[in-house]
C-alpha cells in the first residue's frame, strides 16, 4: 500500500471514530474503538467511491448499524423521512439499507429507478402480519371505514388502503380523516395507542385493528420500566408507539424515532432510558454527548442484516444484483395511499 493510500485510510478511520467513538457497540457493550474504525475504513472508502462512480445514493434507517448510518449513508432517517427522501433523490440507483417494505416504498415512488435492498430478503414481523387477501376482505367487509395502513406493510396490502401512515404522522392523519370508523393494519399495539390518543384529543372514532406486532418493540414490559426506574430514578422513559400500550402509558415521551430524537434534544433532563431499537440509541448518543442513555437493549435482527459487505456487493454488481420490483398495477394503487399520506402529513 502506498503512503498516500495509508494516509487516506487513516484519515477515514479518524472521521469514523469521531462519530462511532461515542456510541455503544451492542455486540461488546463497550464503545466502538479506533481499531474497529481502522478495520472498516477501507470498506467505507471503497463504497463511497463506487457510489459516486455508479450514480448511486444510499438511504439508511436509523436501526442499521452505525458503520452504515454514519459511514456510507447519504441520508439517514425514520420511515417517514426515508419515504420522502426516496421520492426526491436524483440518482439512478437507490441502495436502501432497511427492510423489504421500505425498499418497496422507495420503488413505488420511483418506478423508473433501480432500487436495491442489500440483504435482499430482510423482512419485518409487522409487514408479515397481514397479506393482500386479508386486506381485500377488510376493504370489502367495512365499506364505511377508512382502511389505514402503517407503512410497515407490503405494497400488495397498501394497494387496498386509503391512506398510509408512519409513527410520525399517524395520530394527526387518523384524527383528520372524515370517517367515524377506521380499520388500522397491521400494528395491534399502535392501534391501541391510536385509540388512547384519540380519546385524549376528545375525538370519537371506532378503531378496529388486524395484524400483528413488532417483534422488537412488543417485548418491552412494565417490569422493564420499573427496573430501570429503580436503578435510575431520574431517567426519563422514552418509547416507540410500537411498544405495548402499558409501556407507552408509563413513558415520559412515546413517539416516532424522529420524535424521540427531538424530545431528547429539547429536554433539560440528563438521563434517558430508551425503549426502542439499539440503532436509535447510537444516534441519541452521538447527538447528545452530555446526556446519559440507558438502553433497554433490543435489536432488530433484520435491520442488522444490512452490512458494509453486502452494500459493497451491490455496488460492485449493479447490473446483476437483484432489484426490488413491484408490479405496475400494484405500484399505482399503493402509490395512492402513500401520496395521500404525503398530502395529509403536509410536511
Ligand atoms: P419509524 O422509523 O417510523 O419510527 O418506525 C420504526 C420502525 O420500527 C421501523 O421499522
Ligand atoms: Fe419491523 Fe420491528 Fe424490525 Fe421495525 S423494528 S423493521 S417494525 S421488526
Amino acid at each position: 500500500m502506498s503512503d498516500l493510500e495509508a494516509a487516506r485510510i487513516e484519515s477515514e478511520a479518524q472521521r469514523l471514530f469521531k462519530k462511532l467513538g461515542v456510541m455503544t457497540d451492542f455486540k461488546t457493550g463497550g464503545k466502538y474503538s479506533l481499531e474497529h474504525c481502522r478495520s472498516i475504513a477501507p470498506l467505507t472508502l471503497k463504497i463511497n467511491d463506487l457510489k459516486r462512480e455508479k450514480d448511486a445514493v444510499i438511504l439508511a434507517h436509523y436501526y442499521c448499524t452505525p458503520d452504515i448510518v454514519y459511514g456510507v449513508a447519504d441520508f439517514k432517517g425514520d420511515s417517514y423521512a426515508l419515504a420522502k427522501k426516496a421520492a426526491q433523490t436524483g440518482q439512478k440507483n437507490i441502495i436502501f439499507c432497511g427492510v423489504y417494505f421500505m425498499a418497496q416504498t422507495a420503488k413505488i415512488v420511483n418506478p423508473d429507478k433501480n432500487v436495491f435492498l442489500p440483504p435482499v430478503t430482510a423482512g419485518c414481523s409487522l409487514a408479515d402480519g397481514i397479506d393482500a387477501e386479508e386486506a381485500a376482505k377488510l376493504k370489502a367487509g367495512y365499506p364505511q371505514a377508512a382502511l389505514v395502513c402503517y407503512i410497515n406493510s407490503t405494497a400488495e396490502v397498501k394497494a387496498f388502503c386509503d391512506v398510509c401512515v408512519t409513527s410520525s404522522n399517524v395520530y394527526d392523519i387518523v384524527s383528520a380523516l372524515p370517517n367515524k370508523q377506521i380499520v388500522f393494519v397491521p400494528d395491534l399495539f399502535m392501534a391501541e395507542n391510536i385509540r388512547a390518543e384519540l380519546k385524549r384529543r376528545g375525538i370519537e372514532k371506532e378503531v378496529l385493528s388486524f395484524g400483528s406486532t413488532c417483534c422488537v418493540h412488543d417485548k418491552y414490559t412494565v417490569r422493564d420500566i420499573e427496573e430501570i426506574k429503580s436503578a435510575h430514578p431520574n431517567a426519563k422513559i422514552i418509547s416507540h408507539p410500537e411498544c405495548p400500550r402499558s409501556v407507552c402509558e408509563m413513558s415520559d415521551y412515546c413517539g416516532s424515532t424522529a420524535g424521540m430524537l427531538s424530545y431528547v434534544k429539547g429536554s433539560d433532563a440528563e438521563e434517558f432510558a430508551v425503549f426502542s431499537e439499539d440503532g436509535i440509541v447510537n444516534s441519541l448518543e452521538l447527538e447528545n454527548p452530555s446526556k446519559t442513555f440507558y438502553p433497554v437493549s433490543r435489536t432488530c435482527a433484520q435491520m442488522k442484516r444490512n452490512t458494509l459487505n453486502n452494500v459493497l456487493g451491490v455496488l460492485e454488481n449493479l447490473d446483476k444484483a437483484p432489484r426490488v420490483e413491484v408490479s405496475r398495477d400494484i405500484a399505482l394503487k399503493a402509490k395512492i395511499s402513500i401520496d395521500n399520506m404525503f398530502k395529509m402529513a403536509g410536511k
